[in-house]
């Protein structure tokens, strides 16, 4: 049989066996994963209706509620990048004409706002600055003037560094009748969150940024109030992947197939959970606070300004501000290129003014930090 398509000889000489350069990743994300989930994703997979996978699939749903302080028995991961959970998120709680309320302070409440719209939802946005927050008094009168069925704000905006309070928003939403979306992406694992406490209604984050895992399996959860809105529908759910209804179907005690669960991301996401429990989650969000208060001192000390204020600065996503007349490109190319060392650039409104650098899960730690302050001594112009 002739192949249409084929790699010559040359070429099969030059494809070697996978080698890729091991950087320290301290952007926006990923993060390195920790050795131990490494380790945990290399076990030879067992299928997705193994019983011991099931078993691992109920410990990874108790884990999260750990992680997330909720009682949300719809607590999953989906099979996916943080993208996936938060469309699952609004695919389950959107239905068409629905009005949704979206805080926008930076590129992630513009992919809700986009992604919202898509499913027929009427948007209301409000805005702010990006790297400011929304306060409760502010919330409290969008909520009196929209009367949103969904309310959906970023706690960890990874475009900005600022950090959305949550405190207060979920009676306040109670009072208006609104469910509360929030986007944890950037805070699950390394920044204090107390979902049931919060009234937070549904939630969604990632696995490879402060649960220290690789990306692809990414939490989801929805409370009891968000299910019986989801029960309620009028509509089906335009997306069948991520129905939660039939994901359920398999997360849940019916175990029925829905789709081939990515195996050893679920070994390497179960292991996170399990190392952030065995340090305890109190302690793990101390030690991203401390390590990200450490770096600020350390940045303080070399003449680079942050561009949050403090009260609302994201222990786990700094934007530190460029100085007049560096290259921003120029310098996070040479820490990538002579020192293995991948920062961020900074996204829309904040393109060419930040710098973005993530400590988060397994690479919050002193050593990261002085890893990069080191590095950046040698390649700055200016210090
Ligand atoms: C706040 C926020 N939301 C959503 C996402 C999307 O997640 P992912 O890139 O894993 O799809 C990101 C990614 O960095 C994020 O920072």
């Amino acid at each position: 049989m002739t192949l249409t398509f084929s790699i010559n000889d040359s070429q099969r000489l030059h494809l070697q066996p996978l080698q890729m350069p091991t950087r320290l990743l301290l952007g926006p994300g990923p993060s390195n994963a920790h050795p131990a989930v490494l380790q945990a994703m290399n076990t030879p997979p067992v299928g997705h209706l193994d019983p011991t996978f099931l078993g691992l699939m109920d410990e990874i749903r108790s884990l999260l509620r750990y992680v997330w302080q909720t009682e949300n028995l719809t607590t999953i991961a989906v099979s996916g990048t943080g993208t996936a959970a938060m469309e699952a998120a609004i695919a389950n709680a959107v239905e068409p004409g629905d009005v949704v309320l979206i805080g926008v302070n930076g590129y992630f409440g513009h992919r809700l706002v986009d992604m919202a719209g898509r499913y027929g939802a009427e948007v209301q946005a409000i805005h702010k600055p990006w790297g400011q927050v929304f306060s409760l008094a502010e919330l409290r009168t969008a909520l009196e003037t929209h009367r949103p069925t969904v309310l959906a704000l970023v706690n960890a905006e990874t475009s900005t560094g600022a950090r959305q309070p949550l405190e207060g928003v979920g009676d306040l939403c109670r009072e208006f009748g609104s469910l509360l979306l929030v986007d944890t992406v950037t805070s699950l694992g390394g920044v204090p969150l107390f979902l049931d406490d919060w009234g937070v209604d549904l939630a969604y984050s990632c696995s490879q940024k402060g649960l220290g895992c690789s990306p692809g399996a990414s939490p989801l959860t929805l409370s009891a109030r968000a299910m019986e809105k989801v029960e309620q529908r009028k509509t089906r759910v335009a997306n069948w992947y991520l129905d939660i209804t039939l994901l359920e179907k398999y997360w849940g005690p019916d175990r029925v197939y829905h789709h081939t669960a990515p195996i050893n991301l679920y070994y390497g996401l179960r292991e996170a959970l399990r190392l952030i429990a065995e340090e305890g989650l109190a302690t793990c969000w101390q030690r991203h606070q401390q390590t990200a208060e450490y770096f600020w001192e350390q940045l303080a000390d070399l003449g680079l300004t942050l561009h949050v204020e403090k009260a609302f600065r994201l222990p786990t996503l700094t934007t530190v501000c460029i100085p007049e007349g560096v290259d921003g490109k120029a310098i996070a190319r040479q820490l990538l290129n002579e020192h293995n060392i991948e920062i961020g650039g900074g996204l829309g409104e904040l393109a060419g003014r930040v710098w973005r650098v993530g400590l988060m899960g397994y690479n919050s730690q002193r050593e990261s930090v002085d890893r990069l302050i080191h590095a950046l001594k040698e390649v700055l112009p200016i210090q």
